[in-house]
């Protein structure tokens, strides 16, 4: 199985990430050492999460030099207007204690206001002025690809009618046992948008029901490999990256070996 894709940037990411959502403070800095110290070259994390701090500072105490790891943050649904996109990258720069990211992405396609009102109507209509604001941020030098998540074909189809200096890399969403999503995958495959799967497992609850489900007990007794190994494969095979989020050191070893 492949162990990079290649974005349409010619960017080279890894296969397989650790996720880092629901990853507390106090946990998340270990699991994050636990992954790099055991191979893992690539954090999927987000402003908000809420632990980019402590991300930053193990991504430090690790010794691993920064531009051997693949480093994705997310923009949250506050910061959608062109004036607020450079400050909130900036402070997620800030916390994770670099000067760059390889991927950013505009983590769901809804629009939050900041101010009194939840909702931003006009913005949540049309993500294209802040697709613009992130091409900017491009070419500033401040993020090496730029992407999306949580967009369905339609979305995906309404941003790239515009013209766009640069093409999304790659679009985030839910991918598992539950929700395949094959009409999404194949509709990104056709347009060069590479895939990410969140909750690749299954999700909360969810993930005991999806690693006891009987073909993925019948292929993991052929093969030999546990039932998160065989999700994990899974997904890399239908060609998505895959981002398994643990905080238990055994269990992120035994997905990076997937
Ligand atoms: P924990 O972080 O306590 O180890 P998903 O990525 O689909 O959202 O799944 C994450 C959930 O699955 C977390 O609750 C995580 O628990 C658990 N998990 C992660 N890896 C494994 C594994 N290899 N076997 C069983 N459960 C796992």
């Amino acid at each position: 199985l492949p162990s990079h894709y290649t974005l349409n940037s010619g960017d080279k990411i890894p296969s397989v990430a650790l996720g880092v959502w629901k990853a507390g403070r106090g946990e998340v800095g270990q699991a994050v050492k636990t992954a790099l110290e055991r191979g893992y070259r690539h954090i999927d994390g987000a402003w908000i999460y809420g632990n980019e701090l402590e991300v930053g500072h193990a991504l430090k105490e690790s010794k691993v030099p920064r531009e051997e790891v693949w480093l994705t943050s997310k923009l949250w649904n506050t910061a959608h207007a062109p004036e607020d996109i450079e400050p909130a990258l900036d402070d997620s720069l800030q916390k994770l204690g670099t000067n760059y990211l390889d991927l950013y992405l505009i983590h769901w396609p809804v629009a939050f206001s900041s101010g009194p009102e939840a909702y931003d109507a006009d913005l949540t209509a049309n993500p294209y002025p802040t697709w613009k604001k992130l091409e900017e941020m491009v070419e500033k030098g401040k993020v090496r690809n730029i992407g999306v998540s949580n967009f369905n074909i339609q979305r995906m189809k309404n941003l790239t009618a515009n013209p766009l200096k640069i093409l999304p890399a790659i679009n985030q969403v839910e991918i598992n046992y539950f929700l395949p999503q094959p009409k999404l995958v194949e509709w990104s495959k056709q347009s060069g948008i590479l895939l990410e799967a969140y909750s690749p497992l299954g999700s909360d609850k969810r993930v005991k029901e999806s690693l006891n489900a009987p073909v993925v007990k019948e292929i993991s007794e052929e093969l030999g490999i546990t039932p998160a190994q065989v999700m994990i494969s899974w997904h890399v095979q239908r060609g998505t990256i895959v981002l398994p989020k643990s905080v238990t050191p055994c269990r992120i070893v035994e997905n990076w070996h997937g």
